[in-house]
């Protein structure tokens, strides 16, 4: 009998070179789904420079294709025109991709008065609910009903003030471009104050669009019904820099006791990341929009570390932290307070030589002398990342299946290490 033969890439890293070098770091993933959704709001071309070419930018084109955009890749944007949007069902499959796809109801309220998609389903880090996406679609005046999977939402925006039980990231972007389709105004409160919210702010300004208060708790939005639907002219917007992206090329320059200059990151929306570098020994400097990092010392551990919502410890940093704190000297505690199941790269750096229990939320490390090379599977995104940098960081050589996870976030991930002189190939293999 005939096997079906199918084809993946996988990283194959051989570890323990420290990594030294510059690099630039690249525009953010959780800016470029928002504010492509919100490019659906008015119809208008518009440039988005700096758009990481990864899997979730991708599935998110596919959906604005589906809709009636034209999308085009240009050296060094991506050029969406959204003047003939005519659909407002989100197709299921499309969706089934992405779950930042549930932005589109935002958006394409504002467009059509009119939205569909499907629930996203739970994913590999936990069950994440939108309830606090459609207690808010409700509370400012849609009328939102689901069926089995299905959620539909129409109606007319009357907006007021809302507040938000938790500071979901994903609620405030699709809240503050929902009330837009008001005739009224909208004050949301206790909303999530990510750099990434202020972004998709000054994207909507930028395209005529009254929202205030981004990166504080209490958002404004002036209603824009009456706006006129199309732009009159194309409009560029530089996208923010992923700093998600930065934090992991620093864990992994700082796993091989390497030395590494980062250009385009503001350290200020990294500071919780660095003050851990610092209590771990490690040397930061930084000024506007640069920071250098390098490991003069032996590295110990930075104690507890609990995540927490902006400007707290991220918990998309979380794995790579974990994978960092697998060789320094003495005991971690890493307490996820956002998802439900975040360690899932756990038993694979527990194979790769690490001493990790988890007890409830807490994860507690041992710190080792050293890691060995294994055959790893990433699960996720960032616990893909932290798995490649455990590769880095470990003696012989790593292979991490599963590599579609990490490219779902991470724009030629292999490049870039590369660039800093990391051993890390990716290969088409059979499976
Ligand atoms: N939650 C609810 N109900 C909701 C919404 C959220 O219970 O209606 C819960 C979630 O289940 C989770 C917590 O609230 O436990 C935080 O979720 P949030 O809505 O803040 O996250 P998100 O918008 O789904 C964004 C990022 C994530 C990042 C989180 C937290 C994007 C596209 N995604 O997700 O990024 O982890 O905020 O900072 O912006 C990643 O990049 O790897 C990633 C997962």
């Amino acid at each position: 009998m005939d096997w079906e033969v199918f084809w993946v890439e996988n990283y194959h890293i051989e570890g323990g070179v420290p990594l030294r070098g510059e690099y630039r770091v690249k525009g953010a993933k959780n800016s470029a789904l928002p504010i492509l959704a919100a490019t659906v709001c008015r119809g208008g071309v518009y440039e988005i420079y700096d758009c990481p070419r990864i899997g979730d930018v991708f599935a998110m084109v596919e959906i604005l294709n589906s809709l009636g955009a034209k999308t085009k890749w240009e050296e060094e944007c991506i050029v969406v025109d959204s003047r003939n949007v005519s659909e407002f069902a989100v197709p299921e499959h499309l969706m089934a991709e992405m779950r930042s796809s549930v932005f589109l109801m935002g958006s394409l309220l504002v467009r059509s008065g009119e939205a569909q998609i499907h629930k996203p389903g739970g994913c590999k880090i936990g069950k994440r609910p939108i309830d606090i996406h459609i207690s808010g679609l409700e509370q400012l005046g849609f009328e939102v009903g689901t069926e089995e999977e299905k959620v539909f939402c129409k109606g007319v925006c009357h907006g007021g003030k809302i507040t938000l039980p938790y500071p979901s990231v994903g609620a405030t972007e699709n809240l503050i471009m929902a009330a837009l389709a008001g005739d009224g105004d909208t004050i949301i409160q206790n909303c999530a104050i990510e750099p990434e919210i202020v972004d998709l702010q000054g994207f909507l300004r930028s395209v005529g669009f009254q929202v205030f208060g981004a990166g504080t708790d209490t958002v404004f939005v002036k209603g824009a019904r009456g706006l006129k639907r199309n732009l009159g002219t194309p409009k560029m917007y530089f996208l923010l820099e992923d700093r998600i992206e930065a934090v992991t090329y620093m864990c992994a320059v700082v796993g091989t006791r390497g030395r590494a200059v980062f250009r385009n990151i503001r350290p200020s929306i990294i500071n919780e990341v660095i003050k851990t570098f610092e209590r771990m020994g490690v040397e930061v400097r930084s000024c506007e929009n640069m920071v250098e990092i390098w490991c003069g010392k032996t590295l110990k551990s930075p104690g507890i570390i609990v995540t927490q919502p902006y400007p707290g410890f991220p918990t998309d940093c979380q794995p790579q932290l974990m994978s960092l704190c697998t060789k320094v000297k003495g005991l971690t505690t890493i307490r996820e307070e956002i998802f439900e199941s975040r360690f899932t790269h756990k038993n694979d750096l527990i194979n790769m030589g690490a001493d990790i229990e988890i007890c409830g939320k807490n994860a507690i490390i041992k710190g080792t002398d050293f890691l060995r090379g294994k055959e790893v599977e990433a699960r996720d995104l960032r616990g893909g990342a932290a798995l490649v940098i455990a590769g880095l960081m470990a003696e012989g050589e790593t292979v991490v299946k599963g590599t579609f996870h990490v490219q779902r976030g991470y724009e030629d991930l292999e490049k870039g290490l590369k660039s800093l002189g990391g051993l890390i190939e990716k290969k088409r293999e059979k499976t």
